[in-house]
């Protein structure tokens, strides 16, 4: 019986422990905001945070939580005014949305560990987020903003 925490909800989980956790949460919980791009961990749709880092929900199988707190796009904010995702918001990064909420994770992580990131910083930690439509400027706009490394939207440049 593996034990699981999702998005603050205790939750028990008696099937194959090597199934993927992206099947688990979307399948079983209904969680479908964690997407399914790839499924080979190539490229970031299906992040979330396992005991608070980022990881390919396609590639974790669901003994990889066990007794760890899991958190999909769902949970990251009672009210979905995290930073990220009021900067995502603010600058309209998404287009066609597929990879956004991977991207959210992967940049809520990023600021966790690194509050204001570089250039550098940004580029390391996001390069595994691939987004087909090419929303790559107003990810790093947004996690700038998000930070509070730049003016709020409307009081700096246009993207
Ligand atoms: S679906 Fe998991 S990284 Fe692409
Ligand atoms: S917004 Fe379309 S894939 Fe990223």
């Amino acid at each position: 019986m593996i034990k699981l925490n999702v998005n603050g909800e205790e939750r028990r989980f008696d099937g194959d422990p090597e199934m993927p956790l992206l099947w688990y949460l979307r399948d079983e919980l209904g969680l479908t905001g964690t997407k399914f791009g790839c499924g080979v961990a190539a490229c970031g749709a299906c992040t979330i945070h396992v005991g608070g880092a980022a990881m390919r929900a396609c590639q974790t199988p669901v003994s990889a939580a066990d007794g760890q707190p899991v958190v999909t796009i769902e949970g990251l904010s009672p009210d979905g005014n995290h930073p990220v995702q009021a900067a995502w918001r603010e600058l309209n990064v998404a287009q066609c949305g597929y990879c956004q909420t991977g991207q959210i994770m992967q940049a809520a992580a990023l600021l966790k560990d690194t509050p204001k990131p570089t250039d550098a910083d940004i580029d390391a930690q996001m390069s595994g987020n691939l987004c087909r439509c090419g929303t790559y400027p107003r990810i790093r706009a947004a996690i700038k903003q998000a930070a509070g490394l730049t003016p709020k939207a409307g009081q700096g440049d246009r993207l």
